[in-house]
C-alpha cells in the first residue's frame, strides 16, 4: 500500500512537472519595425500581438521592437532570412529588391484612387505578391495601409518643373529611383532613419512620404512644404520567415494569419483618424499643405510606362491586370 502510494505520489509529481513544463512551452516571436510607438502601424501590430496571445492561450507571444532597434528595414529582412528574427514590418518599396513583384506598388499614379488600391491589395494579385518572396525565405502575412505619398521640401513644389535638379531622398527601390529621374530630379536612396539629419544638413533637398510618417519622424521641423501630389500609395507589409512559421502548429499558424488580417482592417480605420490628426498638428506648427494639379505630374511620368512595356513584360502584364480591376 505504502509503495503504491509512493508510486502515485511520484507519478502525480511527474504529471505536475509536465503540466508546469507545458505551461512554459511558449513560442516567442520577435517583430522588428522602423516607426516610433505613436505611429498607427505600431498600434495595429500591438493588436495583432494581443490577438495572437489571446487566441493561442499565451502559447505564442510576439515581442515588438520599434524604432529600428533591431536594424533598419533592409537589415531586419536580412536578419529574418538568417533566422535571427521572426517577423518584420517593411514596406513594398524596400521589398522590391527581394521580390520584383512588389514593383507594382511603386509605380506612380497606377491606382485610380484609394478604393482601387484597396481592391488590389485584397485581390488575388495582392495575395500573389505576398507569397512571391517564399523562395527568399519569408512571406507576407498582410498589408498595412500607408496612405498616399507626396513630395516635401524647404520650398514649395507645385509642378514637376519645381522638382528639377533637386536631390530627393527615395526609398531603396529601383522604381522610385526611375520615377524621380523621370521627373528631372536626382534620387538619393537612404534608410528612413537617416533622413531627418540628411534633410537638416542639406544632404538632400527634399523627400517624399505619407503625412503620418512625415510628422511623426519630425521631418516637418526641417521641411515646411508638403505637396499633396499623391504620386504613390505604397503599403507596409508584415513579413514572417518560413522557418518561424514552421515553428508553429497548424492551428497556431491559422491564428497568426487571421490576426494579421484583422490588424490590417483595424489599420485602415487607424490611418484615417491619425492622418487627420497629424495633418492638423503639422498645420498648427506652420506646415503648408499644397494642392497641386496632379495631371501635370501624371503626364511627366508617362514615359516610365512605355519603358516598362519595352523592358519588363511581366511587370507590364501585371500593370494591365491592375488597370482592368474596376
Ligand atoms: C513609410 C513606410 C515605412 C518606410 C518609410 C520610408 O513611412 O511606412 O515603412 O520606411 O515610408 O520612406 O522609408
Amino acid at each position: 500500500m505504502q509503495n503504491s502510494q509512493r508510486v502515485l505520489g511520484i507519478t502525480s509529481g511527474v504529471i505536475l512537472m509536465l503540466g508546469a513544463f507545458q505551461a512554459f512551452a511558449v513560442t516567442t516571436l520577435k517583430l522588428s519595425h522602423n516607426q516610433n510607438r505613436d505611429h498607427a502601424v505600431h498600434q495595429a501590430m500591438t493588436q495583432f500581438a494581443n490577438e495572437v496571445k489571446e487566441k493561442t492561450n499565451g502559447e505564442v507571444c510576439i515581442r515588438i521592437y520599434s524604432d529600428s532597434q533591431l536594424g533598419n528595414q533592409r537589415e531586419s529582412i536580412e536578419l529574418m532570412q538568417n533566422g535571427a528574427l521572426d517577423i518584420a514590418k517593411s514596406n513594398a518599396a524596400e521589398l522590391e529588391a527581394f521580390s520584383p513583384a512588389y514593383s507594382i506598388f511603386n509605380l506612380p499614379y497606377l491606382f485610380r484612387d484609394k478604393a482601387h488600391y484597396q481592391k488590389i491589395i485584397n485581390s488575388d494579385i495582392g495575395k500573389e505578391i505576398l507569397s512571391s518572396s517564399q523562395a527568399m525565405g519569408f512571406i507576407g502575412l498582410t498589408y498595412y495601409d500607408a496612405g498616399a505619398r507626396g513630395f516635401y521640401a524647404k520650398k514649395t513644389i507645385r509642378t514637376p518643373e519645381d522638382l528639377k535638379g533637386l536631390k530627393i531622398r527615395v526609398q531603396p527601390s529601383p522604381t522610385a529611383i526611375a520615377m524621380v529621374k523621370g521627373l528631372g530630379a536626382n534620387p538619393t536612396p537612404l534608410a528612413y532613419g537617416e533622413l531627418y539629419t540628411a534633410l537638416q544638413q542639406g544632404v538632400v533637398d527634399a523627400a517624399e512620404n505619407n503625412i503620418i510618417s512625415f510628422t511623426l519622424s519630425r521631418h516637418n521641423e526641417v521641411a515646411k512644404f508638403f505637396s499633396l501630389d499623391e504620386h504613390t500609395m505604397i503599403p507596409d507589409v508584415l513579413l514572417i520567415s518560413n522557418k518561424s512559421l514552421k515553428k508553429l502548429t497548424a492551428k497556431q499558424q491559422e491564428i497568426v494569419k487571421k490576426a494579421a488580417l484583422n490588424s490590417s482592417k483595424y489599420m485602415v480605420q487607424l490611418w484615417e483618424k491619425s492622418e487627420k490628426a497629424e495633418r492638423a498638428k503639422a498645420e498648427q506648427q506652420g506646415v503648408e499643405f499644397i494642392v497641386v494639379d496632379k495631371t501635370r505630374f501624371q503626364n511627366a511620368v508617362k514615359p516610365m510606362y512605355d519603358d516598362i512595356a519595352n523592358t519588363r513584360p511581366e511587370l507590364f502584364e501585371m500593370v494591365n491586370r491592375v488597370r482592368k480591376v474596376e
